[in-house]
């Protein structure tokens, strides 16, 4: 039966990892992937698990900017990033934890 819950994360950031194979570009082309497990490894060293979680996520409509990162429900919204943006993007996860 459906139910409707509140997210139990304070930050949700969700990473594209949609890969067309080169065909024509998706985020994949800028090591999304990496940066996941980057943002992964970011989250767990500063103690935040449980309260932010990243998540891989399918094509969000913007592959030409790609990779694509996005935080709900701060509706924050990265794009051309690269493995090299983590520590800005982590940065930004820091912010939204010190106003809670
Ligand atoms: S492939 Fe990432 S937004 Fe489309």
């Amino acid at each position: 039966m459906l139910q409707q819950n509140e997210s139990p994360y304070i930050a949700h950031v969700f990473v594209c990892t949609n890969d067309r194979g080169g065909e024509r570009k998706s985020c994949a082309d800028n090591d999304s992937q990496l940066v996941k497990e980057q943002l992964k490894k970011a989250v767990d060293g500063k103690g935040w698990k449980g309260k932010v979680r990243v998540s891989t996520s399918g094509c969000m409509g913007v592959c030409a900017q790609g990779a694509n990162v996005m935080i709900y429900p701060q509706k924050l919204w990265f794009s051309e990033v690269s493995p090299d943006d983590v520590e800005a993007i982590a940065s930004a996860i820091e912010r939204i934890m010190e106003k809670i």
